[in-house]
């Protein structure tokens, strides 16, 4: 069923795996989307670090509302290629916003968790950012500018995403064919997030723009959970359905070889949210419940 959109809503990023999603719940009226390398359905090319918006979408004042889904969106590759990484995160991104701004289109910019350090967890929205990773500090850079520019913009820092479909290199879906390998599974035991499932991000993203709520937002799901609690909540469901010959080997997350030391609680409360847009994202158990039913 289409979502209930007031203007037309661009959608920057429109292939990212969290766009994917989002695009299926809009009918091709609502919205125009944008990919960079990766084409698909329904999308138009746009490359923040060589294009102007307009060369890609037309004439911005068509659209109420962008969302900012685009960019370099995995820390390591960021740390790797950090003038790549900058041109992409931050002055592309930068000058959409502007571009955005100067036709009157309201941005709402996809953020992340990783704006803190993990040392404190189960972070509110007036805990104070302190990155650690360059991909955060990129994040942070752009709600910084964000909120200089103008009052009329939503920031939704999200938690780790994950879907329910095989293949879709997410948390639970990864584990499977693992599980059903059996043997150790290896699984860091201090890292702490706030999963939510990519279903609710869809529908908290629509209700922002329904609702054009301003300011900083926490997107997650209700819980914060290890990696090893999210492993182990998958184990017990899976296992209600048939016997499965796993290990599981707790660690530190940092024992795994990143490029930059990871912060280890980046929990993160969602009253503030909830209690704009009323939204209830679904809980760990209950989603891998629902996964094995499925299969
Ligand atoms: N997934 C998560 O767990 C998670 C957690 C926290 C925050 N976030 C944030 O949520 C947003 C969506 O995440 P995602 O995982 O769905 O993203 P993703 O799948 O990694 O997709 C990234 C998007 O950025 C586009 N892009 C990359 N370089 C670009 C460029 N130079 N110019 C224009 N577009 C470019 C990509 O286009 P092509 O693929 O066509 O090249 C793609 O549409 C991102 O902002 C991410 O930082 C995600």
């Amino acid at each position: 069923m289409a979502a209930p959109l007031v203007g037309k809503l661009l959608v920057l990023g429109g292939s990212s795996f969290v766009g994917k999603h989002l695009l299926a719940r809009l009918t091709t009226a609502q919205y125009t989307a944008t990919y960079a390398a990766n084409a698909c359905p329904g999308t138009v090319k746009f490359d923040c670090t060589s294009m102007r918006l307009a060369e890609a979408v037309g004439d911005l004042a068509a659209f109420d509302q962008a969302l900012l889904l685009l960019g370099d969106t995995q820390p390591d590759s960021c740390v790797r290629d950090p003038a790549r990484s900058q041109a992409v995160n931050v002055d592309g991104i930068k000058r959409v916003i502007g571009d955005l701004l100067a036709a009157g289109v309201r941005p709402i910019f996809v953020s992340s968790e990783f704006v803190f350090d993990g040392n404190k967890g189960r972070y509110s929205e007036t805990d104070m950012p302190n990155p650690i990773l360059l991909y955060g500090v990129q994040k942070l850079a752009v709600e910084r500018y964000l909120e200089s520019v103008t009052e009329d913009y939503a920031v939704l820092r999200l938690a780790k995403v994950y879907g329910g479909e095989i293949g879709d290199g997410t948390l639970f879906t990864n584990w499977l064919p693992a599980i059903e390998r059996g043997g150790q599974q290896k699984c860091a035991s201090d890292q702490r997030f706030s999963p939510i499932y990519v279903d609710d991000v869809v529908d908290a993203l629509l209700k922002v723009a329904e609702s054009r709520v301003r300011g900083v937002f926490h997107l997650g799901g209700p819980e914060g959970l290890s990696r090893m609690e999210c492993l182990e909540a998958l184990l017990t469901q899976v296992r209600s359905v048939r016997p499965v010959a796993v290990e599981t080997v707790p660690c530190r997350i940092n024992d795994f070889e990143f490029s930059e030391t990871r912060p280890v609680d980046v929990s993160m409360r969602i009253d503030k949210l909830a209690a704009e847009i009323g939204f209830s994202p679904r809980r760990v158990e209950d989603f891998c419940h629902s996964l094995m039913a499925a299969k």
